[in-house]
């Protein structure tokens, strides 16, 4: 099948490439020439697992690059929309890319032709693409407007694209969805899997993947609605951590014993500094907007959104009663990214933490494995970088973990200890146990969990939980 990609951002560059890997001869089409040139050039713009591999196998032969949108959708018989969505000062989605490209896809409509939103839209997306497409001028029964949410991870998108837990399509006629589920056949007959240069399957995966065919409003609100659920489900536990530290409970245990129930499950109940990304903050706030626009007051949302930015504040203050005062402190600093595994910094509690150390005189000394790069060009050159984990630690009077990189959780503590000039770690992800920190001569500090302090005695020992 041939398919157009409109945005080659995180999402359109990922399903691109993906939709190559199924079979499908791809046009990837953006209106910035700089990054087009770079993927010609065979550069690839963001750091994802697989996505080199991806592009070097197919650009060339079955994926092109190309900034002529009409002359893609001429060539193409499904056009996926995959342009930013950003926020407007209101928290209302911006959808004005998603209507100019709507627009120009009119111009190029020669032959039937489905055009999916894939970018995360508010309810009402597909009706107002498809006012917009037939106000240009085009016939009613020259297309049709779908919706195919993504639910794509950052690091992980290539294999969360490829093996999903379900993939959504929303369609109001047959004919729409029939063309969907064919571009999606290698992966639901599981014919994908059987390819002996398939991209090797992640643990605990089901294959082959369902497919849910809803209306396109209900594939809108499906998006949205995960999103904000994720969103809920980390502040939910971050409320429950700050009630920890009140009572000196461990989240941990807690995560666990809740965790374990199979109707709440344990993933994103990880307490931290707060959720961010392209992703979580944005739609959150689109949704609650959204849904006032609607007639609902969906004020749960305005509380989600509260503690995530509280989590912030909480970890600042931990730092202050750890370090007593900040000016002309020098801090070591793991992790950049919003969360591990990523090079975007998008709306990164870890940076929101950086800058407002800075504002208060501290000195920052950090490290990320992948988005230094990207700090170095978004923030003034007040902070230096450093080359591994060790070298941000070193001489530094504390070290905060603010990124959920695997690396973070596997240092050396002995050697961390040499380096830093006072021991004192305080983590914002959680990687350490606090009594193993303590007998490695650390004070440390985590999130809903006691600190634990180098005295020989760890904190949950005082305690009594293994006298
Ligand atoms: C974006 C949204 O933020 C997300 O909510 C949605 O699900 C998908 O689109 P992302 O892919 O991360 O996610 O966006 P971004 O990296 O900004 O990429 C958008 C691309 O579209 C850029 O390469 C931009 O140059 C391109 N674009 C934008 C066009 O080609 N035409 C336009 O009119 C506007
Ligand atoms: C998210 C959704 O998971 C994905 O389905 C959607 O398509 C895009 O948005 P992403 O933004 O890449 O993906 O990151 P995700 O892994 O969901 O993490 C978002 C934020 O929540 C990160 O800042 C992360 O550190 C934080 N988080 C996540 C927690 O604080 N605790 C958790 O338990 C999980």
């Amino acid at each position: 099948m041939r398919i157009a990609v409109v945005g080659s951002g995180y999402v359109g560059l990922v399903a691109g490439a993906c939709f190559c890997d199924l079979g499908h001869d791809v046009v990837l089409v953006d209106n910035d020439a700089r990054k087009l040139a770079a993927l010609k050039n065979g550069q690839v713009p963001i750091h994802e697992n697989f996505l080199p591999e991806l592009l070097s196998r197919h650009r060339g032969n079955r994926l092109t690059f190309s900034d002529d949108l009409q002359e893609a959708v001429r060539s193409s018989s499904v056009i996926f929309v995959a342009v930013g969505t950003p926020p407007t000062e209101r928290g209302e989605a911006d959808l004005s890319y998603v209507e100019s490209v709507a627009r120009e896809i009119s111009g190029g409509v020669n032959g039937y032709k489905v055009i999916v939103e894939k970018s995360t839209v508010p309810v009402y997306t597909s009706e107002w693409v498809r006012k917009i497409i037939l106000r240009s001028g085009t016939e009613p029964e020259m297309f049709d407007v779908a919706s195919n949410p993504e639910f794509l991870r950052e690091g992980t998108a290539v294999t969360d694209f490829l093996f999903p837990d379900r993939i959504v399509i929303g369609c109001d006629s047959e004919r729409s969805a029939d063309v969907l589920r064919e571009v999606y056949a290698p992966l639901t007959d599981g014919s994908y899997y059987a390819k002996a240069d398939a991209i090797p399957q992640p643990d605990k995966v089901s294959i082959p993947a369902p497919i849910i065919v809803t209306s396109t409003k209900s594939a809108e609100l499906i998006k949205h609605a995960s999103n904000a659920f994720l969103a809920m489900k980390i502040s939910f536990i971050n409320a429950v951590a700050s009630v920890c530290e009140s009572v000196g409970a461990n989240v941990n245990q807690v995560v666990h014993g809740v965790g374990t129930d199979a109707r709440i499950g344990p993933r994103f109940l990880n307490p931290g500094i707060g959720y961010g990304g392209s992703c979580f903050p944005k739609d959150v706030m689109a949704f609650r907007a959204v849904a006032r626009e609607c007639g609902y007051d969906f004020r749960l949302l305005d509380e989600v959104m509260r503690i995530n930015e509280d989590q912030r504040d909480r970890f600042l203050r931990k730092i202050r009663s750890a370090l007593w005062t900040l000016r002309g402190k020098k801090l070591g600093v793991l992790g950049l990214a919003f969360k591990g595994g990523t090079d975007d910094i998008r709306e990164s509690p870890a940076v929101f933490l950086v800058q407002s150390l800075l504002q208060e005189g501290c000195q920052i000394t950090a490290y990320d494995p992948a988005a230094m790069e990207r700090t170095r060009e978004a923030m003034s050159s007040e902070i230096t970088f450093a080359k591994s984990a060790y070298e941000a630690a070193h001489g530094m009077d504390a070290l905060l973990i603010l990124t959920e990189w695997e690396e973070f959780a596997n240092l050396d503590l002995a050697r961390l200890a040499q380096e830093l000039k006072y021991p004192i770690v305080i983590d914002g992800r959680n990687l350490y146990d606090p009594d193993v920190m303590a007998e490695h001569g650390f004070t440390y500090y985590s999130v809903g969990r006691e600190a634990s302090h180098p005295d020989g005695v760890p904190a949950a020992v005082r305690n009594g939980k293994k006298a």
